[in-house]
């Protein structure tokens, strides 16, 4: 839906409504098992540890958790992220270093904001994640699709993208258990992509929100593990609960103080009483070890339980690979439209998302994003059986997926 408000900024404009996300309006209607959001499970929210760890914060010490606060964040938390990262990366990392933002999409927002014009040139997977899509559309970025296949974001694709004449002011990837696609990067492209970016000079923005919700072997290093030129962007949404709101963004001090200016004119600073709750519960760091387990054996019965069900129903006709991580299964038939079969499903009482709204330039019209991080189990079986009966409905003589 467009409008022409001539009150409107030409920028705001730039954020379009989409056709799709008006169609996924209709998958909260009852009785419709949605797998296209991308929404934590809120049965694994640890509700009782979130509730003690609030009364704490603002019993102990309301002055901290109630009051405003610094725009960089809590020390605290702040400390805690940058031991996190100097473990993971083997780089040492300094408190100036990290910010904590309002969810981590802020800090995708900000960080395009400080490293790049309007009209800049920005490189993002394809497909990609739709709120990063949006953020940099918003600020009138250009954006460049670089291939994302089983193996992640395509480094050879970028090299001739590079050796074309393009010149991206940053790459944005989610090397690990990606959205939408649920590939994680391998060690020799990300070694590449690392490599590519110190010859060029472009900053790599390395968003990992679900590399901790590994199934079985833990991804590969983290990309700033192989180079100083990367931004990296966490958030505590998919482990604890997104309601908090609680990221946060590690980069050069000079960038990060950048950040901390751009953040102060968005939202002075993140929630203090989030960021009390959150220096609580990651103080304790085996609790939080096992919180993330156990998520990430929910969400794997579950991915497991997806991927059977799909290929029973579906045999050789629906492509997809068995996630390993992450809230996501990607999947393509061919010879579909998946806006199309989106209206079909969601009449027989499924949603899921098509994988044109993840799309930069190539055409994924054949393409679906399924979620499995909220539906039960018996859900997901169900849920594929409708998916089933509306591709048979489709276009019953031409995608005959009973064969
Ligand atoms: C790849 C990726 N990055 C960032 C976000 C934003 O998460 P939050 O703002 O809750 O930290 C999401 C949310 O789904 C995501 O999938």
């Amino acid at each position: 839906m467009t409008t022409n408000n001539p009150s409107l900024s030409r920028r705001s404009t730039l954020i379009a409504s989409s056709e799709i996300r008006d169609l996924l309006r209709l998958a909260q209607r009852p009785g419709v098992i949605s797998l296209a959001g991308g929404l934590p499970d809120p049965a694994a929210f640890p509700i009782e540890a979130i509730a003690a760890a609030a009364t704490h914060a603002i019993s102990s010490d309301p002055a901290t958790a109630l009051q405003y606060g610094p725009t960089e964040g809590d020390d605290r938390l702040r400390a805690w992220v940058a031991d996190r990262h100097t473990r993971q990366t083997g780089r040492a990392t300094a408190i100036d270093q990290v910010v904590v933002t309002t969810g981590s999409q802020q800090a995708l927002a900000l960080i395009a904001r400080v490293l790049a014009d309007a009209g800049d040139v920005a490189m993002v997977e394809d497909p990609g994640y739709l709120g990063a899509l949006q953020a940099f559309r918003g600020d009138g970025l250009a954006l460049a699709g670089v291939k994302v296949d089983h193996e992640g974001l395509d480094s050879d694709h970028l090299e001739s993208l590079l050796a074309s004449g393009v010149q991206p002011r940053f790459v944005y990837t989610v090397p690990s258990f990606q959205n939408p696609t649920g590939s994680t990067m391998s060690p020799d492209r990300r070694a590449h992509l690392a490599g590519l970016s110190d010859l060029h000079g472009f900053v790599i923005i390395e968003d990992a929100p679900y590399a901790e919700l590994c199934f079985d072997a833990a991804p590969p290093p983290p990309v700033a593990s192989l180079t100083d030129r990367v931004v990296s962007v966490g958030t505590l949404s998919k482990v604890l609960a997104p309601g908090l709101r609680v990221g946060w963004v590690i980069a050069a001090p000079d960038v990060a103080a950048a950040i901390v200016r751009a953040k102060q004119a968005s939202d002075l600073h993140t929630s203090s009483l989030s960021q009390a709750i959150a220096v609580e519960l990651t103080s304790q760091q085996e609790w939080l070890d096992d919180q993330v387990a156990a998520i990430a054996r929910r969400y794997r019965d579950r991915a497991e339980t997806l991927h059977v069900a799909l290929v029973d129903r579906f045999g050789e006709r629906l492509r997809c690979t068995a996630p390993r991580g992450g809230m996501f299964l990607w999947a393509t038939v061919h010879g579909i439209d998946s806006r199309a079969l989106l209206a079909t499903a969601i009449d027989q009482g499924v949603a899921f998302v098509p994988g044109s709204a993840f799309s930069v330039e190539r055409d994924l019209a054949n393409a679906l994003r399924l979620s499995f991080a909220t539906a039960t189990t018996t859900e997901l079986v169900e849920a594929v059986e409708r998916l089933g009966e509306a591709l048979d409905r489709l276009d019953p003589a031409r995608v005959d997926l009973r064969g």
